[in-house]
């Protein structure tokens, strides 16, 4: 087991790839707390776990709001007794929009999610956690890019890539890592809405494998970089998009 004895928390945990990747990190030893907007969703991502035979618990938590990420952290070591591994990985997305178009209300509801939330969760688990721990967050192909039409998303992403860069330094010292992975095109809920657009044969095959991704296989780059295979790694970007960047 690559996670014996560790505690995880997965945000956005209710979705596709946070519950892949929390029923993953239980598979492999770890107790996970899920901590989602979607409670319904959550319960059913513990529910799985458990009936594996896995610990896990559900949160309710707006990753935007201080309080609620503060309490999921200190609950998350009232219930399991420790913190090692932080996946900040809620988020959101928006309907394509030239920047004059896009409202003063989505740019911040996006970066008030993507941005601030990862933000919060380091803010708040950073000090509660030992040495040899890991944290890894959510960017996104399209916070490298710079994405046409997804102006505040690709700018939301693109700070994840810069805070994750700024926290491993500050951090290296006391041994705690923090990395990000940026998807590609991954085949979970976030996507719907492209597949009733025309684009969507092009957008699920835009990359060098011809193929969308699957939540499994981010789950398995998260789960490399939350163990110790990682312990020499941090500060950086792992790319998960069959190649979308090398066309
Ligand atoms: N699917 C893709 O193609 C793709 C590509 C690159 C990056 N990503 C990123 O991967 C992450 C996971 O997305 P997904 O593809 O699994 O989509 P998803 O919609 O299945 O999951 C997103 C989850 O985030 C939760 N969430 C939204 N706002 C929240 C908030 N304020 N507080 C707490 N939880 C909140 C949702 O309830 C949902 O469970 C996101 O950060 C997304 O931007 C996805």
């Amino acid at each position: 087991m690559r996670l014996k004895d560790k505690v995880a928390i997965v945000t956005g945990g209710s979705g596709d790839i946070g519950r892949a990747t929390a029923v993953r990190f239980a598979i492999e030893g770890a107790s996970v707390m899920v901590a989602d907007i979607n409670e319904e969703s959550g319960l059913e991502t513990i529910q799985m776990i458990k009936d594996d035979g896995g610990k896990a618990e559900f949160i309710r938590t707006d990753v935007s709001n201080p309080q609620d990420v503060e309490k999921m952290v200190t609950s998350t070591i009232d219930t399991f007794g420790k913190l090692n591994i932080l996946f900040n990985n809620a988020g959101v997305s928006i309907e394509e929009k030239k920047i004059p178009d896009v409202s003063l209300d989505t740019w911040q509801k996006v970066m008030d999610i993507n941005s601030t939330g990862v933000f919060l969760g380091l803010k708040y688990a950073i000090p509660k956690m030992e040495a040899g721990s890991s944290i890894i967050n959510t960017a996104s192909v399209a916070g490298i890019k710079g994405q046409k039409l997804l102006s505040a998303y690709t700018a939301s992403k693109s700070s994840v890539i810069a805070i994750t860069k700024a926290a491993a330094s500050e951090n290296g010292r006391k041994n705690i890592r923090v990395n990000a992975i940026a998807p590609g095109v991954i085949n979970t809920e976030m996507v719907t809405f492209w597949k009733e657009t025309k684009k969507w044969p092009a957008i699920s095959t835009a990359n060098a494998l011809k193929r969308i991704g699957k939540p499994e296989e981010v789950a398995n780059a998260v789960l490399f970089l939350a163990s110790d295979e990682s312990s020499f790694i941090t500060g950086e970007t792992l790319l998960v998009d069959g190649g979308t960047l090398n066309l």
